[in-house]
């Protein structure tokens, strides 16, 4: 019996070479090396294969089935490692694709300014007090020594709820509430940031609506000097530390003496440039000693308590950090604008 051993090996191999997959070349093994096989089958034959050529047939047979292991056992690799990248690819991001964008909101650039002037005024000992936006024309005005005749309150008109109530138009009605309601519970260490009200056309540094921050002190011995180490304190950490500060002479009902303090310039640096009006110093906040009968009509004994207290507007003072110039970005919600301050929460 005569068998074509290369034409074996041929057949064997084109089998193999032809499955796609595992599960066909798992069929073409069993076919090929399974017990039932075609080798196994080869291998019967050994018993009627004349004895002087039984040598040479087992030779051929063993070598058969060995190159079939071999390329059997290439295949699977090969199989495998394709089924692997069949997968990878599968299962891969096409980072191509646009992202699937997700907008988150930021902090407001006044709430930014707010609660960093906040961290400065805790860190020194201070407690953050809050008050109704819809005041008592009392709070608001009466308690900060500003009477129903008083002319000043020309400049801060409003919005009024009834005769007796109002939008307040000053954080100076927070500190009327605190003063009375710690009364002899000194010191007292506050600042009161909120929103006020005005009637005022708006334009580029007008707003019926702003935000204000009031600092209140009041204890012992409590002198200008106190006052002016603590704004030079508080302008230096938002404006850098270079700064300097003028107090300037000024009035305000509920303080005596009263100031404006103006910060030199952090663009030029005092030389003199646009965003100071060629000064050298820009106006940042009111202040002044609290009045002696502020203190009196909270029930305080001015005779033996003392204290300062100021307001700050936020717009103005995140307007002179940020470069802002005009003070209606803040109310009207450009979504690009707000994104802006990102960087500063
Ligand atoms: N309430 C003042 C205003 O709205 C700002 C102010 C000035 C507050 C002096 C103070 C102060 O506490 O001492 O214009």
């Amino acid at each position: 019996m005569a068998i074509n051993w290369e034409e074996l090996k041929k057949q064997f191999s084109e089998k193999i070479a032809n499955a796609g997959d595992l599960n066909t070349i798992e069929q073409v093994r069993i076919d090929l090396l399974g017990k039932k096989g075609q080798i196994a089958a080869l291998m019967a034959q050994m018993k009627d294969v004349a004895a002087e050529q039984k040598k040479e047939f087992g030779m051929a047979v063993n070598t058969l089935k060995q190159q079939t292991e071999k390329a059997l056992a290439d295949k699977v690799e090969e199989l495998k490692k394709a089924a692997m990248m069949k997968k990878l690819q599968q299962e891969s991001i096409d980072i191509t694709l646009p992202e699937n964008h997700k907008h988150y909101g930021t902090l407001h650039p006044l709430t930014i300014v707010q609660q960093q002037l906040e961290d400065i005024f805790i860190g020194m000992g201070y407690e953050v007090w809050e008050g109704p936006e819809v005041e008592l024309d009392f709070y608001n005005f009466e308690r900060a020594n500003i009477p129903a005749d008083h002319p000043s309150r020309d400049m801060q008109d409003t919005f009024y709820i009834d005769a007796t109530r109002l939008l307040r138009t000053q954080t100076t009605a927070i500190q009327m509430r605190v003063l009375e309601a710690k009364g002899n519970d000194l010191p007292i260490k506050v600042v009161c940031p909120g929103k006020v009200y005005r009637k005022d056309d708006d334009d580029a540094t007008h707003s019926h609506q702003f935000v204000q921050m009031e600092g209140l002190v009041v204890g012992e011995h409590i002198t200008l000097a106190d006052l002016k180490g603590s704004l030079e304190l508080i302008a230096r950490s938002m404006f850098g530390k270079e700064r300097q500060i003028r107090l300037r002479q000024s009035y305000f009902p509920f303080t005596e003496p009263s100031l404006e303090i103006d910060v030199s310039c952090h663009i030029c640096g005092g030389k003199g440039c646009p965003t100071c009006k060629n000064t050298g110093w820009i106006e940042i906040l009111g202040a002044g000693m609290v009045h002696p009968h502020v203190l009196n009509m909270a029930g305080i004994d001015s005779k033996k308590y003392s204290g300062f207290a100021f307001g700050v507007g936020i717009e103005r003072v995140a307007m002179l950090k940020y470069g802002i110039d005009d003070i209606r970005n803040f109310y009207t919600d450009n979504i690009n604008f707000l994104q802006t301050y990102k960087r500063f929460e």
